[in-house]
């Protein structure tokens, strides 16, 4: 029997999320449909249980509906409840498992495919957003020496180093508190760089064996740009994340881990 999935949002047409699972089915030869639903801002609960009722498995949720999610599921993983962001929910005859699986791609990532490991290493993380949050568990969890969260609204950072104080070493402070000095992984959160703005001006040096990650993906993200502008070497975009937290996704709902090399690769190309 197929398996029903699919990814809720809106707007949804830009989601690249049908091609990932349908890839990842094809290379575990699963039998597996998953589709693209657009819901309206106000809709997210009932049609989620309308999916549940059609005999959906599980989906994956972004934007505007992380917070929504997180509120709807019965039950919540320790990364999801740290996040306070759900982009992963599975049904069954229990009820509604919330996760959030950004912070595992993310990491995988960083560790995994682009080599560079946290372990001991200084994190700086630019933001104190939802995107940021969702993220920095997956991080602690990673044992970095240190890691500094700067925000143009220094309280939100503050704060959000306070509720993940007990989780490692994590402090927060305006975007001028990253001082001009190194740092082995500098990673970018905000969302100032989207549709065609800059970087939040931030001053810090990247270690040479060191990397510089853009959670938003593209050729040449502005970060990207303002990172080798102030001597980064290597740089990434966030694609290997996005493929990254699909393939966690799938391993929560079928158990099975997909080999997201090949899928990034493929997704590099088109
Ligand atoms: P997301 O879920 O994308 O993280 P968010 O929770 O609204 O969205 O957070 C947006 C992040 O981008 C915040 O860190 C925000 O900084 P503030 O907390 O000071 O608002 C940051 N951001 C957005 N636009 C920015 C800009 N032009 N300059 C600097 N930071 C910006």
């Amino acid at each position: 029997m197929t398996d029903l999935y699919a990814v809720i949002g809106n707007p949804i047409a830009q989601s690249k999320s049908p091609q990932l699972h349908a890839a990842f089915a094809r290379q575990l030869g699963h039998d597996v449909r998953y589709e693209a639903i657009l819901a309206a801002p106000d809709s997210f609960r009932e049609t989620v249980l309308a999916f549940i009722a059609s005999g959906g498995c599980g989906m994956n949720v972004t934007a505007p509906f992380k917070l929504q999610a997180f509120e709807l599921a019965d039950e919540l993983t320790e990364r999801a409840r740290m996040a306070e962001a759900v982009n992963t929910l599975k049904f069954s005859a229990k009820g509604i498992l919330g996760d959030n699986t950004d912070g595992v791609g993310l990491v995988d990532d960083i560790q995994d495919r682009l080599g560079v490991s946290l372990a001991g290493r200084r994190v700086l993380m630019i933001g104190a957003g939802g995107a940021a949050r969702g993220i920095l568990l997956p991080i602690l969890q990673s044992r970095p020496a240190d890691v500094l969260v700067v925000n143009r609204t220094a309280a939100r950072a503050q704060a959000l180093a306070d509720a993940l104080a007990s989780q490692g070493p994590i402090r927060g402070g305006p975007l001028m508190a990253a001082g001009g000095e190194e740092y082995d992984v500098v990673i970018h959160a905000t969302s100032a760089g989207l549709n065609a703005g800059e970087a939040p001006p931030v001053d810090y040096r990247v270690a040479p064996d060191g990397l510089a990650y853009d959670l938003a993906y593209g050729e040449d993200t502005p970060f990207m740009r303002q990172a080798r502008d102030q001597g980064a070497t290597r740089v990434a975009d966030g694609l290997g994340m996005l493929v990254g937290q699909a393939a966690e996704s799938y391993r929560v709902w079928r158990g099975a881990m997909p080999d997201v090399r090949p899928v990034l690769e493929q997704l590099r190309l088109t």
